[in-house]
């Protein structure tokens, strides 16, 4: 449905750097277009968004904390920042301000109507997030998620993820999510975290040379350099989510492979660049003053 665009570089990169210009105005851009299904005009979404509105009633820090909490996590999000609104995932209809019309078939976790009922899930986040949709729908997890057996149970987004102020599992954070599952006791696969432990590092790796690239390069070199690269690093990240580890293996070696190959030939520009600077200067001598 709507494509989150800029997202190329995502994979690797800190909320800070992914959130920057232009991304930001098409996440605008599409929350705009959320805000106006029902053709009602061209009001903005934020006043109508009734959901949001009735639960950040302050009253509720006193009759129901949990819940405000709720709303509380979500003022903390990048989904807030983004324009993503509480119904963009729970679904009700957030124009009415009456709790019953508002909440209409359901919106908990329990209620198979919401879009966020356990099988649910991966769906209601494709719905921005669709190239990874795209990805994880063809993993092992997917296949699992229908599963009955609660043990034998595959992972949603919001297992790895968290739910509402979502997060990016690092190097430090993945073996620990990875190890609910895997591991000797339930005998799916032990091995998984330790493997994710080290292609996360790799994917640090690649943070370190990206950065690397984006301060020293050329504007020019740059821009052609991570029109490339940027693709790549979204096709991997779609990659990761099919969890077939072999071929996320296999990318993250050649985009390496790449990025250092960068690296390098900027390094030694540099360094001959020094080297000359540090000749003429020599040169100079005392000419100077
Ligand atoms: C088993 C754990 C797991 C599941 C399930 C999972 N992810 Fe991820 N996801 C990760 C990890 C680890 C990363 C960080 C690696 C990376 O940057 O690709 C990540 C990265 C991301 C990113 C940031 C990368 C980017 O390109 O912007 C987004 C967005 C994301 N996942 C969304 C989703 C969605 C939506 C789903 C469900 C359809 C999902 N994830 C399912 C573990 C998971
Ligand atoms: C007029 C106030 C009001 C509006 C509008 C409203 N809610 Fe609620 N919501 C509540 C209250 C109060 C509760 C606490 C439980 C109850 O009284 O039903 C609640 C409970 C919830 C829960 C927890 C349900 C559960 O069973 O644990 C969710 C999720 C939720 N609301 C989401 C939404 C979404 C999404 C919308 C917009 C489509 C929305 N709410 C609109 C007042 C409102
Ligand atoms: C990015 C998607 C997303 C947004 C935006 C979001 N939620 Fe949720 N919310 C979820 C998911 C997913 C769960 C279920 C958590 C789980 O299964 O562990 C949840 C759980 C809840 C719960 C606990 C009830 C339950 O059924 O688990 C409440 C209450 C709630 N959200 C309220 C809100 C409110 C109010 C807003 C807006 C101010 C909001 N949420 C915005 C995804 C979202
Ligand atoms: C209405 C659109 C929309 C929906 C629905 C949505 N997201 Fe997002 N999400 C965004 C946008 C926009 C961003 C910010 C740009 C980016 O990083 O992709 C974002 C960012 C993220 C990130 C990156 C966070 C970071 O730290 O940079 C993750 C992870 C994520 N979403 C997971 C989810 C999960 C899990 C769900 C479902 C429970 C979900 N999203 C539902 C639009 C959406
Ligand atoms: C909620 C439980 C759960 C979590 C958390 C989880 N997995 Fe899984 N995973 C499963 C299940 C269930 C299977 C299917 C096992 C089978 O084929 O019998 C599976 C299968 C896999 C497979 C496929 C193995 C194969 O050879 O078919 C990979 C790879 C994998 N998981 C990686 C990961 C990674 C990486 C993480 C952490 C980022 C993770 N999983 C987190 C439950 C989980």
């Amino acid at each position: 449905m709507i494509a989150i665009l800029g997202n190329a570089s995502g994979i690797v990169l800190g909320r800070e750097a992914r959130a920057g210009g232009w991304r930001r105005l098409a996440a605008a851009f599409a929350a705009l277009l959320l805000g106006l299904p029902l053709g009602a005009g061209a009001a903005s979404p934020a006043t109508e968004d009734s959901c949001a509105t009735c639960h950040s009633d302050p009253e509720l820090l006193v009759t129901n904390k949990k819940l405000y909490e709720y709303y509380q996590q979500w003022q903390a999000s990048i989904h807030k920042e983004e324009g993503v609104s509480c119904s963009d995932c729970h679904g009700g209809n957030p124009r009415s301000n009456d709790k019953t019309v508002a909440h209409g078939k359901g919106v908990a976790s329990s209620d198979p109507d919401s879009g966020i009922y356990y099988q649910a899930i991966p769906e209601t986040c494709g719905a921005c997030h669709d190239d990874i949709l795209e990805g994880f729908s063809k993993s092992n997890h997917f296949r699992h998620l229908v599963t009955k057996k609660q043990e034998k149970q595959g992972p949603t987004c919001v297992t790895c993820h968290g739910a509402i102020n979502v997060d990016i599992l690092t190097v430090n954070s993945v073996q620990e999510s990875c190890a609910r599952c895997h591991n000797e006791t339930r005998g799916i696969h032990p091995e998984i975290p330790e493997k994710a432990h080290r292609l996360l590092n790799r994917f640090l790796s690649i943070h370190r040379f990206y950065r690397y690239i984006s301060t020293n390069a050329e504007p020019e070199e740059a821009k052609a350099f991570f029109g490339e690269i940027d693709v790549k690093l979204r096709k991997l990240s779609v990659t990761w989510h099919t969890f077939d580890i072999a071929a996320v293996e296999q990318q993250t070696g050649d985009v390496l492979a790449v990025l250092k190959a960068k690296r390098d030939e900027i390094r030694q520009r540099r360094r001959a660049g020094t080297a000359e600077a540090e000749a003429a200067a020599a040169g100079d001598g005392g000419g100077r003053r």
